[in-house]
């Protein structure tokens, strides 16, 4: 009889774990091993968060594709080939402009004087969304990929998504982004036609779309011709002559809070792409070596985001960049130690974290960040263990729902145990961990595929909510 309610309550839990969808956010910042999804060795604990990925591959594509083009405003170089942002909290002040009512808003730009009000966002920032684009087209590239190495029905379909979105942003005469952040995070005003050192930060996700091209790269991709390839290394390869020498992108080489922290995973992971894993490994080695020492003291405090307005979200930030580089580091080179690097203070990135985890967002009152810290919990977990259960049962509280994250998908071995729904239809072959052994079917095509395979999204969504009443029915029938 316990045994029974225990099965209803259980069902009852699948049923509201299933009956909303995880909403499509973007986590900071990673890099994924393109390993982790070709070997095809997800458990079944990863079922939830397979359906989710893929849904988020679907949401996301559909609205793409993206271009720097796409923006209201030109850059001061009359290019608008080169990306271009406008620096959030400067307004302007034309009161030594003359009538300001008489201004255009192109003539304000160039001719007022733009001062800083902190945590005041201008909304003419709008106009221009090369950064919010920029964002949008890596989840879309990373998940997109993601579902190709996942089997997903119609998987053709996500790897030519891919391929559509990088030829558009990087490669296509028309639309292409200029190899430079020459014009991030602009000022404005007379002395703000240049971009700011912060704006290098812009294209910070540089790590997610290397994850998404050796995904593809190593996973054999039709759709990914060695065309593509070598234009995108190309192409790659001048911005990072850009970020290694130019004047802004060095000074924010040597910001040493999260600024430094994110330099070092975009720049090693364009390392990546060009087929120069050595010169990854170097590039992360000057971090560890360098401004990670200081990052975090002996308690596991990060005191340089501590410092600032919103310490919680600014520790999970700095967390999700070091996790990043630790990742770029071991990919580059499989004997690396960093996980275990210390600080000068003895702290490691698992210092940090257990220290993070002792602070609520809401002392700081940043409840709306709270969700932050989430996938660095699950990957310290995956790194380093959760032989107490503290990890998962802090996770659990905070997120009943995280088991349907993406992120579940590549920190791991992590919550094995936990239930995370029926496995999606045509996926389960591929991707239930029925055994030790990694088999490597990821090159041939999908012979699981059909008809009525993995419906993503609503339709899969409705299926596993009836099959869990019926389920829920047979029970109460047997009582
Ligand atoms: C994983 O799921 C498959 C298919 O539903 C099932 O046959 C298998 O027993 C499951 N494995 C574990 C360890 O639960
Ligand atoms: C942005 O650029 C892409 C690529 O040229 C184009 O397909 C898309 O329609 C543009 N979007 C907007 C909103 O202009
Ligand atoms: C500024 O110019 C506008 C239109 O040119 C005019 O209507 C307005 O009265 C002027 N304001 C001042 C303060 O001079
Ligand atoms: C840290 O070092 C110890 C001792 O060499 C090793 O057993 C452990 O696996 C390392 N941890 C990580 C996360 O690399």
């Amino acid at each position: 009889m316990p045994s029974v309610r225990h099965t209803i309550l259980s069902l009852a839990t699948l049923l509201s774990l299933f009956t909303s969808a995880v909403a499509q956010t973007a986590y900071a910042n990673d890099f994924v091993d393109p390993d982790h999804f070709l070997t095809k060795n997800l458990g079944n604990h990863t079922y939830a968060a397979q359906t989710t990925a893929a849904a988020w591959a679907k949401t996301l594509a559909a609205k793409g594709p993206w271009s720097v083009i796409n923006k209201s405003a030109t850059p001061p170089s009359g290019d608008k080939h080169d990306f271009m942002s406008w620096a959030p909290y400067w307004w302007p002040d034309c009161s030594n402009a003359g009538n300001t009512t008489a201004l255009t808003p192109e003539q304000t730009w160039v001719t007022c004087t733009y001062v800083n009000r902190d945590g005041q966002f201008n909304p003419d920032v709008r106009l221009v969304n090369n950064v919010g684009d920029f964002q949008d087209f890596a989840e879309a590239v990373f998940y997109n990929a993601i579902a190709w190495a996942m089997d997903v029905d119609n998987k053709a379909t996500f790897e030519a998504n891919v391929v559509k979105f990088i030829n558009a942003y990087f490669l296509d005469s028309a639309t292409a982004m200029n190899p430079n952040l020459n014009f991030a995070q602009m000022q404005r005003g007379p002395t703000g036609q240049v971009g700011s050192r912060t704006g290098v930060l812009d294209l910070k996700a540089m790590s997610k779309v290397a994850s998404a091209v050796l995904i593809l790269r190593k996973g054999k991709s039709a759709a990914w011709t060695a065309d593509i390839d070598n234009r995108f290394i190309e192409w790659s390869k001048e911005y990072i002559t850009w970020l290694e020498n130019a004047e802004l992108a060095i000074e924010e080489k040597e910001s040493n809070n999260n600024h430094g922290t994110f330099y070092f995973n975009q720049l090693a992971a364009l390392k990546l792409i060009v087929n120069d894993a050595p010169g990854a490994k170097a590039v992360i080695d000057e971090y560890f070596n360098g401004i990670y020492l200081a990052q975090i003291s002996a308690n596991g405090e990060q005191p340089l985001e501590a410092a600032r307005t919103r310490p919680y979200h600014y520790r999970a930030y700095n967390l999700a960049a070091m996790i990043t580089n630790a990742r770029l580091s071991i990919y580059a080179d499989p004997s690396s130690t960093v996980w275990n690097k210390t600080t000068t203070a003895g702290a490691t990135i698992k210092t940090a974290l257990d220290f993070a985890m002792t602070i609520p967002a809401t002392t700081s009152g940043e409840a709306n960040y709270v969700e932050e810290l989430y996938p660095n919990i699950a990957a310290v977990a995956s790194v380093y263990g959760d032989a107490d259960g503290k990890l998962l049962s802090f996770l659990k509280k905070g997120d009943p729902k995280f088991i349907a994250q993406p992120y579940m998908l590549w920190n791991q071995p992590f919550a094995e145990l936990e239930t995370s729904g029926l496995p999606p239809t045509n996926t389960a072959k591929a991707h239930a961990a029925p055994s030790t052994s990694k088999s490597k079917s990821s090159v041939t095509p999908d012979a699981t595929s059909d008809a009525t395979g993995l419906r993503v999204g609503s339709g899969w969504l409705v299926t596993v909510v009836t099959c869990t009443l019926a389920l829920a029915v047979n029970v109460l029938g047997s009582l």
